[in-house]
Formats: structure tokens, C-alpha cells, sequence
């Protein structure tokens, strides 16, 4: 069992705030294969406390996407304590502010992982939050700015002095984005220094290396993010490691194409018909991911436009393949393998 405060989760996984991508298909998807906690990509304080509709549809939820995290950017308390007075009315379990998201278009507005260079601001945000949120909060850390200030440890245990009922740390600094491999022996330093839990992300692509990093480093719970791109399964996985579930097999192609096609079924239900094929089209790249009878339809995915048509390409590939073969574990490719082109060229991608 793993808590944050009253929040109390049989498996101590999460699933990661992805921006463009964490939407409420995605995450049910997710919770579908026991996904215990996820959250919504990261919300603009000031935009939310402008009443902006676009900003609140990130915030489309329903009583199956419980427990929910909502993660919060910005660096002016007076616009935090208004979000939260904003989100009153809906449904929410959990507030995370980022201090981890490296696009410039964010750190130059001194938000994200730029909140890592003034560590007395950082604390007055999370002191805010604290004072003013009806749930508990947590804070999501870079290990740094650059390899020249690798401060984790040190905020962290600001974060915690502050108030904040968990810290969760991706072991990249900022200017890596995410290049090279997520540091380990940060995640652990971080963990000697506070109390609180402390939620480890960066490079979680399987089981073996979510149980790696908790033997590494001792953190409290797992964070998973592009390890779940096209690969809901690996909540049922990560869940039969820890005494929850039988051990699974990998999905058949028959399972995988049915979750590609509800996948598609509530992208277009959420978003309309057009926007939501066009949202589905890097989903199907991932979950295609791997798949050699896919290249071809591939190309096809990022063409098509109407629902009809991308269910048309679920069932090609439900048939090009042969019956009983199931889908490749999960590896640790390279980030355009897995995000693929749609989703780097997306101007949401931040993280
Ligand atoms: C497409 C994409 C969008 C992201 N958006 C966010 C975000 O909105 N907020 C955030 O804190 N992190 C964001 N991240 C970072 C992830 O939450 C996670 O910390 C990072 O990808 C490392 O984990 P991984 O190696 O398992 O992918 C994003 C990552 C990706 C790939």
C-alpha cells in the first residue's frame, strides 16, 4: 500500500502528466489495465483563473478517472491560490506543481524547471498550495537546471520543509530534456533527504525496470510515462509484480486492436470526429509500435480522417497479422520511436 497523505493506493504506480497526450481517452485506457493514479497534463494557473474553455476541457474528467492528480504551472502564488479556488466544483484528488518541464517557451516565463534556480519561490508556491488545497500536494523536480546545478536533494527538502506530501523526481536535469539515461543516485539522494514519499520517473519503459529503480534507489512509487504510450498493459503488469493479479501475458493482437478501436471510439466521442482521428493518429503509431505487418499502414494512420477510415486501418492490421501473435514486450527505444513524428512535432509536448 502506498499513500500520499489520505490518498491510499493498493499499487504504488502512477500514470505520468504527458501535455498533448494525457487527455481523458488516454487515461481511462489506462485505469482499464489498473493504472491506480493519473494525472492530467500540466494546467496554466493564469489560464485557468482566466475561465479559458480550452484550458478547462484538459480538465474533462469522469467518475471512472478517479483517483485524479491536477498538475499546475505557473510562479505567482496569488494565480495558484486562484486555480484552486477555479477548480472548485470538480473532482480531483491530488495537486501537482510543476518544477520539471525543460521547453524553453515555459522556463523563459521562469515556470517548470526554471522554478529549480530560485528554491525560496519554489517553497512559497508548495506553502500556498499547502494552505489553500483541500487535497494533499505533491511537486514534480528535475535533478537540476544543467549538470553544473544538480540541486535536487536540496529542493526537495524544501519542498517537504514547505508542506508537500510527496516529491516526484524525473533524474534529468533540464538541459539534458531527455537525452542520455535518467539518473538513478539522484532519485536516491533525494529519498535519504525527506521524509516524504518520494515518486521516481524517467525511463520507465517495463516491469524489470520499474523494479530496478525501486531496488536502486528506494523510492516510494513509480511514475510512468512514455512507457505507457501505446502500452496500457504495462499498469497489469506493473500490478502483478506487486502481489496484485495474476501475471499476465502479453496482449493477443485481437486485444490490441479492440483497445485501439475504444481508444479511437472515445478520442472521437471527447474531441468530434475530425479532431479526434487526428488525436488518435499518434496513438496509433504507439501502439503499433514494433509491429512489422504496421509499417505500411502506418503512413496510411497519419493520413486518414474520418473514424471510419482509422477503424478501417484497425482492421487491416487486425488481419495482416497471424491469429495467436501477440505483441512485442515493451523495450526501451529511443524517444522518436517512441513518441513517434506526430507527437515531436506536436508544440504541446513539453515535460
Ligand atoms: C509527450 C510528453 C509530454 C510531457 N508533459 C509533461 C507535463 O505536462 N508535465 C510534466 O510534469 N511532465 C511532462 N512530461 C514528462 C513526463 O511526465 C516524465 O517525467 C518524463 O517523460 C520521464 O519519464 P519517461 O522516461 O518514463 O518518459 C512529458 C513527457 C512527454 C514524453
Amino acid at each position: 500500500m502506498f499513500s500520499i497523505r489520505n490518498l491510499h493506493l493498493a499499487v504504488p504506480a502512477m500514470l505520468a502528466p504527458m501535455a498533448g497526450v494525457s487527455d481523458l481517452p488516454f487515461r481511462l485506457m489506462a485505469r482499464k489495465f489498473g493504472c491506480p493514479l493519473a494525472f492530467t497534463e500540466m494546467i496554466n494557473a493564469r489560464a485557468l483563473c482566466m475561465a479559458s474553455g480550452k484550458t478547462f476541457k484538459l480538465l474533462e474528467s469522469s467518475p471512472a478517472d478517479r483517483p485524479l492528480g491536477v498538475q499546475l504551472l505557473g510562479r505567482e502564488p496569488e494565480y495558484l491560490r486562484e486555480a484552486l479556488i477555479a477548480l472548485e466544483g470538480l473532482s480531483y484528488d491530488v495537486i501537482d506543481l510543476n518544477a520539471a518541464c525543460p521547453v524553453r517557451k515555459v522556463t523563459r516565463k521562469g515556470e517548470g524547471a526554471a522554478l529549480l534556480k530560485e528554491p525560496h519561490l519554489l517553497s512559497r508556491l508548495v506553502a500556498t498550495l499547502v494552505a489553500h488545497a483541500k487535497v494533499p500536494v505533491t511537486v514534480k523536480i528535475r535533478s537540476g537546471w544543467d549538470h553544473l546545478s544538480v540541486n535536487a536533494r536540496d529542493i526537495a527538502a524544501r519542498i517537504a520543509d514547505a508542506g508537500a506530501d510527496a516529491v516526484c523526481i524525473h533524474g534529468r536535469t533540464r538541459s539534458q530534456g531527455y537525452g542520455g539515461k535518467a539518473d538513478r543516485g539522484i532519485v536516491r539522494s533525494v529519498k535519504e533527504a525527506v521524509s516524504v514519499p518520494v515518486i521516481a520517473s524517467g525511463d520507465l519503459f517495463s516491469v524489470e525496470a520499474v523494479e530496478k529503480v525501486k531496488q536502486e534507489t528506494g523510492c516510494d512509487a513509480v511514475m510512468v510515462a512514455r512507457g505507457a504510450l501505446g502500452n496500457p498493459w504495462i499498469f497489469r503488469e506493473i500490478a502483478a509484480a506487486y502481489g496484485q493479479g495474476v501475471p499476465p501475458s502479453r496482449p493477443s493482437m485481437e486485444e490490441l486492436t479492440q483497445v485501439m478501436g475504444e481508444h479511437l471510439q472515445m478520442s472521437v466521442e471527447r474531441h468530434g470526429e475530425a479532431l479526434g482521428v487526428i488525436d488518435f493518429r499518434k496513438f496509433f503509431i504507439w501502439y503499433t509500435r514494433g509491429l512489422k505487418n504496421a509499417r505500411l499502414l502506418r503512413p496510411k494512420a497519419m493520413l486518414v480522417s474520418t473514424p471510419e477510415e482509422m477503424q478501417g486501418l484497425i482492421d487491416e492490421l487486425r488481419a495482416a497479422v497471424s491469429p495467436g501473435l501477440n505483441f512485442p514486450a515493451s523495450q526501451t527505444p529511443s524517444v522518436e520511436t517512441q513518441l513517434g513524428p506526430a507527437a515531436l512535432s506536436n508544440p504541446g509536448w513539453t515535460g
